[in-house]
């Protein structure tokens, strides 16, 4: 049997979708899909996605920031490693695809080729990474960054809205940080890491094509912006006398929304907004809230952040408010390597498929390893565009194509 037909079970889409299906149920929250690095719903996860590798073929092992990875050995005298990943930990309210769609794809086509007694001739490591959507602690990619051997250990003392550490997350995950070093690989030793994704936007259902390939990612930075102003009874406090917190933050907001609106390339987004201790008859005195920005450009990215720096400094000032602005996550713009783009445009062209090129605007664990290890994604398309949301969604015939592609992509890899 080929390795890519279609089984008594359906096709391989329809295969990635049921399991796709079996790990949505998989939350830290009865009612929506959420689940966030490291906790009791990833370790459930972690563990599934550790069987389906090993009934592919694969032996496994959990590294010390809690990446599963199976590995597949290469045929006689292989001696690199091709990595293939993405993530299984999901944003609050998530869909079923962001992430696990790459996993589980990856677990499947070595599970097709295994069943059809085939190998390849070098080693294959399918990484499914716990820390890509950055939404428990302040930094992200962690699982990736040990990889790439550039995690930085002050990330460990970070804690999460319930207090737990990143290190006490860890041990209490099973892991041992003080392995971190032992997670790098050896950037001679790979022949470098494939993604399949979601798209997460619009271009290619606007396209009518089913996949497409990823040219670069956006650069991101974070910060987690912290206002204080003085609480004080709501009744009582004349309003040129307040240091309203909530107030301030609500004109930073739209600072912040109107710099990033004021230019081509550029995304500035306030995703979550904490206003503690607040009560209708209180004027807020503190407001935590995050800052995301993005671009293609660096150069870009880095004078947007500045300026909103400085309008945020300058409303607090007028305000009365203390203002500190943490920078948490930052990655440069990352370029796709182009002979393995170049590659997945091939095994698209040969399914008859015009092997369209375009950018991500999300971040993927991908970033990690620019300028270490060449890197290249597979983009599927979704409905609407749609991400981030229990409503995301791809179809089994697109997911069946995107694993075709990525066998025919194995085979050309394993024939250059
Ligand atoms: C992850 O989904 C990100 O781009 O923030
Ligand atoms: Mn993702
Ligand atoms: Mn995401």
């Amino acid at each position: 049997m080929r390795a890519t037909e279609a089984t008594d079970q359906g096709t391989l889409g329809e295969a990635i979708a049921a399991r796709l299906a079996d790990l949505a149920t998989i939350s830290d929250e009865p009612d929506r899909l959420t689940r966030l690095y490291l906790s009791p719903a990833h370790r459930k996860a972690a563990d599934l996605v550790a069987g389906w590798m090993r009934e592919a073929g694969m032996t496994t092992r959990i590294d010390a920031m809690a990446s599963v990875i199976g590995r597949l050995e290469a045929s006689d005298g292989g001696t690199k490693t091709l990595l293939i990943g993405s993530h299984i930990d999901t944003v609050r309210d998530a869909g079923r695809f962001d992430g696990t769609l790459g996993v589980v794809t990856a677990i499947e086509v070595i599970k097709a080729a295994h069943q059809a007694g085939k190998r390849f001739p070098f080693a294959i490591e399918v990484i499914a990474f716990g820390d890509e959507e950055g939404v428990r602690f302040d930094s992200t990619l962690g699982g990736s960054k040990a990889l790439a051997g550039k995690f930085d250990t002050k990330a460990l003392d970070e804690t999460g809205d319930d207090g737990v550490s990143r290190h006490q997350a860890l041990i209490a995950f099973g892991c041992d940080p003080s392995r971190l070093p032992e997670a790098a690989v050896s950037p001679q030793h790979i022949l470098g890491y494939v993604e399949v994704h979601i798209e997460q936007g619009p271009v290619l259902e606007k396209e009518g094509l089913p996949v497409g390939i990823v040219t670069a990612i956006n650069g991101v930075t974070r910060a987690a912006v912290e206002i204080d102003g003085v609480a004080g009874h709501a009744g009582t406090v004349p309003m040129p006398m307040r240091k309203d917190a909530l107030a301030a933050s609500a004109e930073m907001l739209l600072a912040i929304e109107a710099r990033g609106r004021a230019q081509q390339n550029l995304v500035a987004t306030v995703g979550k907004l904490d206003v503690p201790g607040s009560a209708v008859n209180t004027i807020p005195g503190r407001v935590c809230f995050t800052l995301d920005v993005r671009s293609p450009s660096d150069q870009k990215r880095v004078r947007a952040v500045a300026e909103i720096r400085q309008s945020l400094e300058a409303i607090a000032r007028r305000r009365g408010c203390a203002l500190q602005v943490a920078i948490g996550h930052e990655a440069a713009a990352a370029i796709c390597n182009e002979q393995l783009s170049d590659r997945l445009a091939a095994a698209v062209e040969d399914l008859g498929i015009t092997p369209r090129r375009l950018p991500s605007g999300a971040g993927h664990d991908a970033m990690a390893f620019d300028k270490i290890i060449p890197f290249g994604m597979l983009f599927v398309r979704c409905r609407g565009g749609v991400s981030h949301n229990p409503d995301e969604y791809a179809s089994p015939a697109d997911i069946d194509i995107a694993a075709r592609v990525l066998l025919n992509f194995l085979e050309r890899i394993g024939s250059q």
